[in-house]
């Protein structure tokens, strides 16, 4: 089923808190990617407030220069252009906020509990369900900020590539049912706004306190990719800025902001 736009709209005309933080919603059925209108439309100066959602991408963009899969119809595919009134330094923490705020979407619409692997994906088990891209661009007086959301949400596992087959999940996958994707959209709304709107109004801690509560990585072992090099250590916590604190075998602490993560198993962990 496609999604009811109507619905969507008048649910976003009537929520306060999702009208502080989208102000216009558009509809495509098929575009290169969400994130990149989003940013043409911040180069062209356009406003804060913008959703953009479709049905299918066909260079949907995931982190680190990987691609999005985005089959026709049945997932979750949208991006919100933000200006937003923090300063640009902060702009990073827009990222946890939003992983806390589809996490209590989801919650909210499935009872799915679902969690974060640092520093983003939101996950089920060490399947990933859903992708967060964050993207700054030029245009305007104020940086706009991009947060681009893709979940997994009517595909069966035989849909997912070959590569993705050990890897993804899908909320059909997991409730064994299809799953109305419009109430979805409004409950991920719901979510993310009253996250974003915690954190520009000044409650960094509580937000960061709730993504420490269900950030999976936390705890565990893990390998780190950065663009520089590759390491372990066990992650120990997440700091006031949501860069990782990383417990290195010598006892000393490390801090990233932008990398890789891969959760070790205890077995994976003692060879090391
Ligand atoms: C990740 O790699 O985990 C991030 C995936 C983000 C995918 C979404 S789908 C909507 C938006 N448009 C894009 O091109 N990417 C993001």
């Amino acid at each position: 089923m496609s999604l009811d736009i109507e619905k969507i709209l008048g649910h976003v005309k009537h929520h306060a808190e999702i009208r502080e933080m989208i102000r216009e919603v558009l509809f495509f059925d098929k575009v290169s990617s969400t994130n990149r209108i989003a940013l043409e439309m911040a180069s062209d100066g356009l406003p804060g407030g913008i959703a953009i959602l479709a049905e299918t991408q066909t260079r949907g963009k995931g982190r680190l220069g990987r691609s999005w899969f985005s089959p026709p119809a049945c997932n979750i595919i949208f991006s919100i252009l933000l200006r937003p009134c923090l300063p640009l330094r902060e702009y990073p923490l827009f990222s946890p906020a939003t992983a806390i705020g589809v996490i209590d979407g989801l919650d909210s619409a499935t009872s799915v509990k679902a969690g974060i692997k640092w520093p983003n994906d939101i996950v089920v088990g060490e399947k990933k369900l859903g992708g967060i891209l964050l993207e700054t661009g030029a245009g305007g007086d104020q940086a706009a900020l991009v947060i681009g959301l893709g979940v997994n949400v009517n595909l069966d596992q035989s849909n997912f590539p070959d590569e993705l087959q050990s890897s993804a999940t899908s909320l059909k996958e997991i409730l064994g049912q299809e799953l109305d994707r419009t109430a979805l959209v409004i409950a991920l709304f719901e979510g993310i706004s009253r996250r974003v709107s915690e954190l520009q109004t000044g409650s960094k801690t509580a937000v960061l306190q709730a993504v420490s509560t269900r950030c999976l990585t936390l705890g565990k072992k893990i390998s780190v990719k950065t663009a520089q090099k590759t390491f372990e250590g066990w992650a120990e916590g997440i700091e006031e800025d949501g860069a990782l604190r990383i417990r290195m075998g010598d006892q000393s602490r490390r801090r990233i902001l932008i990398g890789e993560i891969t959760h070790l198993r205890e077995a994976d962990a003692a060879r090391h």
